[in-house]
Parts: structure tokens; sequence; C-alpha cells
């Protein structure tokens, strides 16, 4: 039995038609096309599906898509600017090398999103401590630390960034 599901993705509103046990994270992948999010495990402890909904980072493989409807779902895909600039801690995760195979790097993203906005200030302790639910294979994580205190810096300089950037491809 399907059910409609209506939620704002990346700024955009959309409705669709889903299967009751269809994951948010497959409905993403495979009906909205955002392929940005990852599926790293199938025991909800990579992080590589992180997303937001409604602000607060979680991941996507644990929670169904009808579980979405009427919320603010945000990406990888939406967090540069709409002008195509990067988000700050996008580009301090490019320029400071806080990703190899950049399989696990959507998913930090969004979790590093998540706690700059709890705590603008994080010590290299507490960064690691909110993105131990990301795993990653490749880093051994000092560049992923040193990307998310780059990025805390150039964000406590620079205006409010708007709240959704709407996107191509949903
Ligand atoms: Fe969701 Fe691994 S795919 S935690
Ligand atoms: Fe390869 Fe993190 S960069 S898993």
């Amino acid at each position: 039995m399907k059910h409609k599901v209506s939620v704002t993705l990346n700024g955009n509103q959309r409705e669709d038609e889903v299967e009751s046990r269809l994951l948010l994270v497959h409905y993403l992948r495979d009906v909205a096309g955002l392929t940005g999010t990852h599926v790293g495990c199938d025991t909800s402890q990579c992080g590589a599906c992180t997303v937001h909904v409604d602000g607060k980072a979680v991941k996507s493989c644990t929670m169904f898509a009808v579980q979405a409807d009427g919320r603010d779902v945000r990406t990888i895909e939406g967090m540069a600017a709409r002008d195509g600039t990067l988000h700050p801690i996008q580009q301090a995760f490019w320029d400071g090398r806080g990703r190899q195979c950049g399989y696990c790097t959507p998913g930090v993203i969004m979790a590093a999103a998540d706690l700059l906005e709890q705590n603008p200030d994080p010590s290299d302790e507490e960064i690691r401590k909110g993105l131990e639910g990301n795993l990653c294979r490749c880093t051994g994580y000092v560049n992923i630390v040193k990307a998310v205190q780059t990025a805390a810096r150039i964000m406590a300089t620079e205006a409010p960034r708007p709240a959704a950037s709407p996107v191509a491809g949903e």
C-alpha cells in the first residue's frame, strides 16, 4: 500500500507516493535522485546516510520516508548556496583534505553542520564526540577534526546563511 508523503526537500516542496516501509535514505536516493546521501551499512552505525530533518542531524536509514511527511529535509546537495558556492564546511573539507575516498564525507558534513549549530566553537574532543556516529575508514579523523575547526572559524566571521538553498534534482 502506498502513502502520500509531502516534504520540503532542500527548500523545494515535493509530494510522492511511497511504500510504507521505504526508508528515508532510499526515498532520497531512488525517488528524489539525491545520491549524495550514501548507504554504508545495514546496522545504523556508519552515519554515511546522515541528513537534516527539521534542522537536526538524523541517520536517514533509521526512519521511514512517511515519517518525513510535513517536515523539512536537507541533504548534502542543499548545503551549497544557490550560486554553487560551497558551504564553509564543504570548503574546509575540500581545502583541508578532510576526505580521502569521500564515501563518509556527506554524512560527516551534515553531522558537523548540526554540531556547529549547537556549539559554534567546539574543542577537538567535542568535535570527536559530536561525530562519533560517523565512521571513516580512511582519514584517521585528524583532518576531519581540523576541517571542522576551520569551518567553525570561518562561520564565526561571516553573515548567517539562508535557511534553505533550493537545488535541482528534486
Ligand atoms: Fe545509515 Fe550506515 S547507512 S548508518
Ligand atoms: Fe573514506 Fe571517510 S574518507 S570513508
